[in-house]
């Protein structure tokens, strides 16, 4: 058989002189390279020249979109299959084409594929390899179909995969938060409001708090993937399709609960991927805290945890250092991740109707994103797995900071006394103890009951960090009862 590729090394001149053209249209017309002349490319039937060497490079995307070819290959037996329903193939070609589709993948499975410098991208690669196993029969696959709802049918396939394999990683993550406040369940610890120490809780209720964002994280991916799943194959280059095809036909083939309505929208819609790049932004966001959190907590000024040895690296010059690479690169990471929804946003941002090539742009944008979150989540689960905690500098820090002086106030309200009042009243005792170097606890009742005559002995029960947190005991509060039912919950949804 003779290739495209043979009939350009023929025609090495880019700009083509008349007698060279007739010698190729010479060659057309006895039968060669039918579906692949002077261009050199599948498509090159208008064209007098040969693609420019720096066009055909900066225009190929095989390198990042060969990652699709599962889903290529899938989409394209689905469409051959419904080609052959349409009795466009006839059963045995539909059976050759399939079997040829299946022999390419076994090839790209192995690594055994060869890919040429004419495969402009993943599509026209497997087209060209099918073609070369199959003969010209393989010519016939493209039939009512464009790379234009091909590509988008692909990254809806690969997206409905890889989401699912995220928010099954996302999942692990929580169990593991879950399971390592339940390990701690009694700690408390000093909660913060502007990086002061605020009010005690518990340790676990503080890890809590990322689980319940992971939470709506996998609901956002789940909802993403509602529009995700919409089969957009037969919408063709913008138009649609001549040809008969039941497209939910298709669709039934792939899973797809449905197809898309409008072949302008279904071929340069990239919404479903800017809502994943969005969804994927704000779970970093959420990684991105809990990194700084562990930064500050394991740092000599806090050392409420220790990061597990296995998870930090050294200093090339210090040699007491060891450092929290991990969540400091999860941290810088989390700019990138954004940095691809921009991207994706701008991209989109006035691309008039429909396909355009800027859009090829959208893949290394949402890969990289998609990579770089389940990497993240990935090593963070495994990091947190083997934190340890500082009971000792925990249950020493929860004990500062003035943090029972709400107490100290909500008690002065149950004896009557206006929250505003009762507020009064405990600053004046906080800049007391303040000045004297002492914890309200530390006070006698004599001493208390110059600040106000409201306070009995009554007050000494609530003045401790346990009686403190237990006291939240509202939905969603901190107290011992509530963490422990709702870590009970959470291991039941997980499980
Ligand atoms: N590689 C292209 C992309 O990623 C596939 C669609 C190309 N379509 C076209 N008419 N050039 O978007």
């Amino acid at each position: 058989r003779c290739r495209g590729v043979h009939s350009v090394e023929r025609v090495a001149a880019e700009d083509q002189s008349p007698k060279k053209e007739g010698l190729l249209l010479m060659a057309r017309v006895t039968g060669h390279s039918a579906a692949a002349p002077e261009s050199g490319k599948a498509w090159g039937g208008r064209f007098r020249q040969k693609t420019n060497r720096l066009v055909e490079s900066f225009t190929v995307s095989v390198a990042v979109d060969r990652r699709l070819y599962v889903y290529d290959i899938q989409g394209s037996i689905a469409h051959c299959k419904t080609l052959g329903k349409a009795r466009i193939l006839t059963p045995s070609e539909t059976r050759a084409i399939v079997k040829g589709l299946e022999s390419v993948k076994t090839e790209l499975d192995r690594g055994r594929f060869r890919f040429t410098q004419q495969d402009e991208d993943i599509h026209m690669a497997i087209e060209r390899r099918l073609t070369e196993l199959i003969g010209s029969l393989g010519g016939k696959l493209h039939t009512g179909r464009s790379r234009n709802d091909q590509v988008a049918l692909d990254i809806r396939l690969f997206l409905r995969d890889h989401l699912s394999q995220l928010v099954a990683h996302l999942e692990k993550f929580q169990r593991v938060l879950v399971a390592k406040g339940k390990a701690n369940r009694t700690i408390a610890m000093p909660g913060y409001t502007h990086l002061q120490r605020a009010q005690p809780v518990l340790f676990a209720h503080h890890l809590l708090a990322y689980v319940e964002m992971i939470e709506r994280d996998k609901g956002r991916f789940r909802d993403a993937s509602v529009r995700v799943n919409v089969m957009p194959l037969g919408s063709g280059a913008l138009a649609g399709t001549n040809y008969p095809v039941d497209r939910r036909f298709t669709a039934g083939l792939l899973g797809f609960p449905s197809v898309t309505q409008n072949s302008l929208d279904a071929v340069s819609d990239r919404d479903f991927m800017i809502e994943v790049a969005s969804a994927l932004s704000i779970t970093m966001m959420h990684l991105s805290r809990l990194s700084e959190e562990l930064i500050l907590w394991s740092s000599q000024e806090f050392q409420f945890v220790e990061l597990p040895d296995a998870f930090c690296t050294g200093s090339s010059m210090m040699p007491q250092k060891k450092n929290p690479d991990v969540p400091e690169l999860i941290r810088g990471k989390t700019g990138r991740v954004y940095g691809h929804l921009v991207n994706l946003l701008t991209t989109l941002k006035a691309l008039p109707l429909s396909y355009n090539r800027d859009l090829q742009e959208d893949k290394p944008a949402l890969f990289d994103a998609l990579d770089t979150v389940t990497a993240s989540v990935k090593v963070l689960t495994e990091l947190m797995r083997r934190l340890t905690v500082n009971r000792d500098v925990l249950k020493q820090a929860v004990q500062g900071g003035g943090m029972l002086a709400t107490e100290v106030a909500d008690y002065l309200v149950t004896r009557g006394v206006p929250f505003r009042e009762a507020h009064a009243i405990t600053g004046r005792l906080v800049r007391v103890a303040l000045d004297q170097g002492r914890e309200i606890a530390s006070f006698s009742l004599n001493e208390l009951r110059t600040f106000s005559e409201r306070i009995e002995k009554g007050l000494f029960a609530r003045l401790t960090i346990t009686a403190a947190i237990d006291r939240k005991s509202q939905i969603g509060g901190t107290a011992r009862t509530r963490v422990e039912q709702r870590i009970q919950e959470l291991e039941r949804m997980l499980s």
